[in-house]
């Protein structure tokens, strides 16, 4: 029988406990994985997490941690602004890695990273999980079996009315890189360039604007945050073009006065177009032309599944079969170039060419 992958993280608060931890778990009782040790700077919260998913050695010097033999593999889940340095001494000590997304805080760090996980001949897979769930599988197949046709435009969206979190270092420009668009616009635009086919950027225009989050008293669902020290955006929008003649809007929020919270992607190709909201498969639709008739179809019975379980899986997977990664860092790296880009054209008012 094959030896499960040993794994050790790098950052065990809020994602790792929510979402990565109970993926390894089960992955555990398979024999594919075994959680070997966890990291926190805070001590509290590596132990807790220990407790929590039986995980035996506990560690607040990640450096420490990486000197052990039956790490095979890091999982780093800290803040944006933190994942760059970690992933380099991972690569170094010659463990495979997942991380959180944004890969980076901006493209020059996420070329680093790349770089060294191609150099330490390492698996690199970014943590950018919405792709896994089930309505984005499906409409992924719908797209490889030619139904969509040509995708030559799409409209990428997730947007917020007054989701500011509240917590962390989401509102911090230096720790975060940005505000929604660097958070929640970076999982709606992976899946969208996915669906596209990962086409190359060549141009982007984009727009950010900060007109709530500085302000004193302005409403928020997800609890209070503090004004004085907000420095990201409250909204931005932008325009890509790529190589290939395809065209992407993106809009992204924490706060905009809009009706309600959206996070959708729509397609459009030459033999149908797609809606997909990667969160409730019930909303998405496919729209076609057939028999001289048009059609709305919808997506049906779809199995669950929890799309942070399905990349967790992938990634094992891949370290035990010796193959690609589903989301390689070169990938994230696409995304956070184009982020980077939108905000320098915000900043510059002009477009910014990326070849
Ligand atoms: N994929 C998703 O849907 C999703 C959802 C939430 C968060 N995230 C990403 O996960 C990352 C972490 O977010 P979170 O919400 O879990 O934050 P968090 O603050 O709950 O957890 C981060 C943890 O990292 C620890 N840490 C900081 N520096 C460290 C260091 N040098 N060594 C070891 N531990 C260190 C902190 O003490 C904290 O416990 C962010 O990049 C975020 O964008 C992704």
């Amino acid at each position: 029988m094959t030896k499960p992958v040993g794994i050790a993280f790098i950052g065990s608060g809020g994602i790792a406990q929510s979402a990565h931890m109970p993926a390894y778990k089960k992955l555990e009782a398979e024999g594919k994985a075994k959680l070997v040790a966890v990291c926190d700077v805070v001590e509290a919260t590596a132990k807790a997490a220990a407790a929590k998913f039986d995980v035996p050695h506990v560690y607040t010097d990640y450096a420490q941690m990486l000197k052990r033999d039956d790490v095979d593999a890091v999982d780093v889940c800290t803040p944006n602004y933190l994942h760059m340095q970690p992933v380099l001494d991972a690569f170094a000590a010659g463990k495979h890695v997942i991380c959180e997304k944004p890969l980076a805080i901006n493209g020059e760090q996420g070329a680093r990273m790349v770089e060294a996980g191609h150099k330490a001949g390492r698996k690199f897979q970014v943590a950018l999980n919405v792709r896994f769930g089930s309505g984005p599988q499906a409409v992924k197949r719908f797209i490889d079996a030619g139904k969509i046709g040509e995708i030559y435009y799409a409209r990428a969206h997730a947007l917020r009315r007054r989701g500011v979190p509240s917590w962390g270092v989401f509102t911090q420009k230096d720790k975060q890189g940005g505000g929604p668009l660097i958070d929640i616009g970076v999982h709606i635009l992976d899946l969208t360039l996915w669906l596209m086919g990962y086409p190359t950027p060549v141009a982007t225009v984009g727009a950010a604007y900060t007109k709530f989050g500085n302000r004193p008293g302005v409403y928020n669902t997800w609890g209070r945050f503090d004004h004085t020290n907000y420095t990201v955006e409250d909204f931005a929008a932008g325009f890509v073009r790529f190589e290939n003649g395809a065209t992407l809007t993106l809009e992204s929020s924490f706060i905009a006065n809009l009706e309600r919270d959206e996070m959708n992607t729509h397609v459009f190709g030459t033999e149908g177009g797609a809606f997909l909201n990667p969160f409730d498969a019930s909303q998405s639709r496919i729209y076609r032309e057939e028999a001289g008739t048009l059609t709305d179809s919808s997506l049906a019975m779809l199995p669950q599944v929890n799309s942070h379980e399905g990349e967790i899986r992938a990634f094992v997977q891949a370290i035990l079969d010796d193959t690609p990664v589903q989301v390689p860092g070169e990938q994230g790296l696409m995304v956070t170039r184009i982020l980077d880009a939108l905000y320098e054209s915000s900043e510059t008012g002009k477009e910014v060419r990326m070849t």
